[in-house]
């Protein structure tokens, strides 16, 4: 978990002051590291936002139970020192529960075959609180670049990386078709 902690301390130096990060992570390690990146005075953890997943994979051997959310922790790069975040722009009351319902996939917004690509409607929103237009949003764990397109659609530039060369040709792809889309409908509205 060593990794962790260098990767953060590089976000503290990088992120604006008081600039949020979300970071999702599997439940048996969500809390500790909420609790160590604050002790280390890195990051203030805020709060848990928990994407529900409407239609959850089964149990196959019917062991256990379905999995059925993600958690991503919402922390400020403040030192640990429990500053208010830069931006946090409040959408409507409904939109503003820290539980999210998002189907995985099929909700049409599924746009590459990455395993693990996140709806775009989920990353969307969240960029849309923590950001404003014309700023830069990271993803350093890009997969199927959805954090990038939603950026992008949001009117924020974004800075995707991943270090897969076959999810960078699928996020290439993506970035592509969603500008050239976009310029398309700019081109039709003048
Ligand atoms: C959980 S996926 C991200 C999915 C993404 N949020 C989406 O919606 O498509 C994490 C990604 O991080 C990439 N990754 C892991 N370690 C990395 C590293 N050190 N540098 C860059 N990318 C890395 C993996 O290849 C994987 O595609």
């Amino acid at each position: 978990m060593d990794f962790v902690f260098k990767v953060c301390s590089e976000y503290r130096r990088i992120l604006k002051p008081n600039a949020s990060m979300v970071l999702f992570f599997g439940y048996r390690h969500a809390g500790w590291i909420a609790h160590e990146l604050q002790r280390r005075g890195l990051f203030t953890f805020r709060m848990p936002l928990i994407w529900v997943k409407d239609n959850p994979m089964p149990s196959v051997r019917r062991t256990t139970f379905r999995s059925c959310y993600e958690m991503g922790l919402w922390l400020i790069n403040d030192g640990g020192t429990f500053q208010q975040p830069r931006t946090f722009n409040f959408l409507t009351q409904a939109r503003m529960r820290n539980v999210m319902s998002y189907l995985i996939g099929r909700d049409g917004y599924k746009r590459t075959q990455h395993p693990t690509e996140k709806p775009e409607l989920l990353t969307r929103r969240l960029v849309e609180i923590f950001t404003d237009e014309g700023d830069i949003v990271l993803d350093n764990f890009a997969g199927g670049g959805t954090t990038g397109v939603a950026a992008f659609k949001a009117g924020r530039h974004a800075i995707s990386i991943e270090r897969e060369t076959n999810y960078i040709a699928m996020i290439t792809k993506r970035q592509k078709a969603v500008e050239q889309r976009l310029s398309q409908e700019s081109a039709k509205r003048a």
